[in-house]
């Protein structure tokens, strides 16, 4: 059986615990090990009169079986001073459960300004003064956890409760906004609508069921949700009687009235009323920002034209796109012909993070270098050519709302190098359309031709939010499949950091989409700020790839396969993880701050590959562990080099073997320039020469032997100046640690 819950060594402040539903509550904590303020006003259920015996009544009860309690007799109105009991009295706050509460129920007509306030006082300020007065504290301890408690009242509304139902919905409202801005700090909170028999309910209930609707019923769910394990957050849940539910919010797909360059009128909504209250099909906005997100959908469906948007995901779910693939499967879009120079692949080139600095990059970046190239993958960019003129709206059975559409996939196959400049005809085809429940996904194949040369083969798949579930199949033979890369340590590891204007160079390559440059849209579409384009990160992943295994030789490219998992925004770095398996190039892109993988499931094939390791490296040294070490030194001494040179002052040279052979070398250089680390001989004089296995080497870096002990047992050889090993320990612990 899993463990118990336990609060040992946490505070939990309890409002109004003298009786009812708080008492519960408080019991439960300190029973399990909690030290319990345990506040109540003693007030009678409409908010007169004061009284400490509730509270210490209480206390006394936890006291006597053995538990810690103190108890406060403050209203909730004195905030601060409930927080500061539980400070005096345990040192901090960990939870707090917003409970007290009264009632002064009177039909709308009859409420007086004092009922209406005093209700709004407990209820609302009250446990606003109260989690305001603990919010510090929680955030400092990175630990905190707060109840709210509503009501069905609130909720569904109730007759004669207009000043509670207000009050006690507006805790919800409190409680979606704290869930949000403290989940950072890992505090959460979330909030109840409790039914239990207390002296608030008496008045309303018959005693019986009064009797039966124990608040014990309710005080475990209030446990779950505050233990340090729940990752609840931001959620309403009905408990009473034994049973616990979850609400959310649920929205009609609803319609849109406007028409573009007419003003909406009453009549239309009127006419469309049947629609826009049809549950069926009702999406579940989560956040502020989904359900923002339609807004700018309809915004940009009525006012801009059709486009397809690049970017990899959405978070939206409504759609009016409606699709027949027994119509649309097999038509060919219109042919249509992109004509270039030599600007457009330099633009791209620039668009995908190729820059001056790196001598390799010239050949892609000046028309007159001497092996002016295009990059492979400039081929996506003159085929989508093909329907980013509106052509997929030309095929019938395809009725599709542009703004739902998202770039799911993309296969790549090249029959020879792209020119640098000339006239290509493309032919699209819708290839087949699959049904994936949530959307559909159109396959779209391109070919392009030179004359009568078809030089290459694209497949779109394109993702249309929300036009799923019309029966049909959910996969494709057509489909061009991603794969998984090897179960082992990447062979190369490749970063690059993109630059704040990635996204806006990268769309003078034909994605205009105002999301990847207008911050307004991007907030709109829900995302913090605008987004680099999936095939921006797919460029940089290709030419990682290109320059790896192929040594930039764009004659070696065959095809590319990726799928986009998640956005990147313009300025995160992207790192491209390789494997080597024969010609294939399995890799995925992350985005190296967050760690999350942008492009998935994703290979280059090559015609062959050539070792692009500098010097005599060779392809024995793929899989080897050390090579991400040390790529990762590189990037560390990149960052912080300068002061790494003034420290150590010295070149390494390192010899990496495998089953007894040498498998790969590296040289770390912290004593020239900047300091750098790069494959092969040292070029020049090596102050230290280390020889190790690849197995030895990360038990250094994972400090499970240190170099001392490697040199006695003989697992680490050195030769040179034995005194710079002493530095190695610097070295391998403070820069290597992944
Ligand atoms: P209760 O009347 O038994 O307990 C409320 C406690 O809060 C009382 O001991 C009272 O002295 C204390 N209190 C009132 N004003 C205070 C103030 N200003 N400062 C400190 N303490 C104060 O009521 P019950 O049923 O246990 O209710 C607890 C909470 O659950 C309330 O917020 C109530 O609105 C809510 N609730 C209860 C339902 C039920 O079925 N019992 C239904 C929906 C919500």
């Amino acid at each position: 059986m899993a463990a118990t819950l336990r609060f040992d060594g946490l505070v939990v402040l309890v409002t109004g615990a003298g009786g009812g539903l708080g008492k519960a509550y408080a019991l439960a904590f300190a029973e399990r090990g909690a030290s319990v303020v345990v506040n109540d006003l003693g007030v009678d259920f409409q908010g007169d009169g004061k009284s400490s015996s509730a509270a210490d009544k209480v206390v006394e009860e936890i006291r006597a079986k053995g538990g810690k309690a103190v108890a406060n007799y403050d209203s909730v109105e004195a905030g601060e001073k409930l927080i500061k009991t539980a400070l005096d009295a345990f040192g901090r706050i960990d939870i707090v459960i917003n409970n007290a509460g009264i009632l002064r129920d009177r039909s709308f007509a009859r409420i007086s300004d004092t009922d209406w306030d005093i209700i709004h006082k407990v209820h609302l300020r009250g446990a606003f003064l109260v989690t305001r007065a603990a919010w510090n504290h929680m955030k400092n301890q990175k630990f905190g956890r707060i109840i709210l408690t509503s009501s069905a009242a609130g909720i569904y509304g109730n007759f004669g409760q207009a000043n509670y139902s207000a009050a006690k919905l507006g805790l919800v409202g409190l409680s979606n906004t704290l869930a949000l801005e403290g989940v950072k700090y890992n505090i959460h909170c979330n909030s109840i609508a409790p039914t239990a028999g207390s002296r608030l309910t008496q008045t309303v209930m018959p005693q019986d069921l009064v009797d039966a609707l124990k608040p014990e019923y309710v005080a475990p769910l209030v446990l779950w949700l505050c233990h340090e394990s729940c990752q609840e957050n931001g959620s309403l849940f009905e408990v009473g009687a034994g049973w616990v539910g979850k609400l959310r919010w649920e929205r009609t797909v609803g319609a849109i009235i406007r028409q573009q360059n007419r003003p909406m009128t009453a009549e239309a909504v009127r006419d469309e009323w049947s629609k826009i209250c049809d549950f069926d099909n009702a999406v579940k906005p989560q956040t502020i920002q989904e359900s923002a997100g339609t807004l700018y959908e309809v915004l940009s469906s009525i006012d801009s034209g059709k486009g397809i948007s690049m970017n990899p995901t959405s978070q939206h779910t409504t759609s009016s796109s409606t699709i027949d693939p027994a119509q649309a499967i097999g038509k060919k879009l219109p042919t249509t012909v992109y004509q270039y120079n030599h600007m457009q692949p330099i633009l791209y080139a620039l668009g995908v993070g190729m820059s001056t600095k790196d001598p390799d990059h010239l050949k892609f970046l000046f028309e007159a270098s001497e092996d002016f190239s295009c990059l492979p993958t400039f081929g996506v960019i003159l085929s989508q050519d093909a329907f980013m003129g509106g052509g997929l709206s030309s095929v019938p059975g395809l009725n599709i709302d542009f703004t739902r559409v998202l770039h799911g996939e993309q296969y790549l196959e090249l029959y020879k190098p792209i020119p640098t400049s000339g006239e290509v005809r493309l032919e699209g085809t819708v290839a087949d359309i699959m049904d994936k429940g949530s959307g559909a996904v159109i396959l779209l194949d391109v070919n392009a031709y030179c004359g009568e040369e078809l030089i290459c083969y694209n497949q779109f798949s394109v993702f249309v939010v929300g036009a799923g579930g019309f029966g049909g199949k959910r996969s494709s033979p057509k489909a061009k499949a991603t794969a998984n890369p090897p179960n082992r340590l990447p062979d190369v590891v490749a970063s690059d950091v993109t630059s704040v204007d990635q996204a806006a160079l990268y769309r003078l390559s034909g994605d205009w989409n105002p999301l990847h440059i207008e911050p307004g849209f991007a907030a709109m579409g829900g995302f913090e700020r605008p987004i680099l384009h999936g095939l921006c990160s797919f460029g940089f992943a290709a030419r990682h790839v290109l320059k790896h295994f192929a040594n930039n030789d764009v004659t070696k490219f065959k095809a590319i396969k990726v799928r986009f998992s998640k956005p990147v925004l313009p300025g995160q770095t992207l790192q491209t993880e390789m494997w080597k398996e024969g010609n294939r190039i399995f890799f995925h892109t992350k985005v190296k701050e967050t760690g999350e993988i942008a492009i998935a499931g994703a290979y280059v094939d090559l015609t062959s590959t050539v070792n692009s390791l500098e010097s005599n490296a060779t392809v024995k040294d793929v899989g080897l562990q050390s090579n991400l070490v040390f790529e990762e030194i590189g990037r560390r001494i990149k960052d912080a080099g300068s002061e790494m040179v003034k420290k150590i002052n010295a070149v390494f040279q390192w010899n990496i073997t495998k089953d007894g052979e040498t498998a790969a070398q590296w040289t770390i250089d912290l004593k020239n320039g900047n300091g750098e680390v790069y494959r092969g001989n040292v070029r020049g004089r090596a102050d230290t020469t280390f020889n190790l296995s690849d197995q030895d080497f990360m038990d250094l870096v994972l400090g499970k032997i240190n170099p001392q002990q490697a040199l006695l047992s003989g697992k680490l050889k050195v030769k040179g100046n034995l005194l710079q090993s002493q530095n190695l320990e610097v070295l391998l612990k403070d820069y290597a640690k992944l």
